[in-house]
């Protein structure tokens, strides 16, 4: 086999390589987006802070706890709320617009608040 081809073959290779790596970025689910805890502040000091309070420690106790709640379940929460999956007049209204940057940003944001603990 001349070597141009063995070229060949290897461009074709990397191009299979590439469009695979680009077809999983495009695939990635909405929880696996970083989140940004600075980005999320803004948002949740405007918005949310009216129930959850602007660090998330809110003090009515019909308005859930969300500073240091875990990032994930925050996420995923979010996301349900969003999709509908998990029902409440609420905050199906509050995240239908999120988009899943703002959602893992928020996440972030009040994950990284002093409050609830985790014991493992
Ligand atoms: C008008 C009041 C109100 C606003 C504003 C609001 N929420 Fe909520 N939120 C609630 C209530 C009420 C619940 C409890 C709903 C339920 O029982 O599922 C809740 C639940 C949640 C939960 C689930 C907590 C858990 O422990 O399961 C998350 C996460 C959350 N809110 C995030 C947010 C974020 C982020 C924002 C801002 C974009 C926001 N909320 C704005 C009232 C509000």
């Amino acid at each position: 086999m001349p070597v141009g081809n063995n070229r060949v073959e290897m461009m074709k290779k990397q191009t299979i390589v590439a469009t695979m790596t680009l077809g999983l970025a495009f695939t990635m689910p909405a929880w696996a987006t970083q989140g940004d805890a600075e980005a999320g502040k803004q948002k949740a000091v405007s918005v949310c802070a009216a129930c959850h309070g602007p660090d998330g420690n809110s003090t009515a106790p019909n308005f859930p706890k969300l500073a240091g709640q875990n990032e994930d379940y925050l996420k995923i929460s979010l996301i349900r709320y969003r999709s509908k999956e998990r029902i409440n007049a609420i905050m199906n209204g509050q995240a239908a617009t999120l988009t899943d940057k703002e959602i893992a940003d928020l996440a972030a944001y009040f994950a990284s608040q002093k409050g609830l603990q985790v014991k493992y």
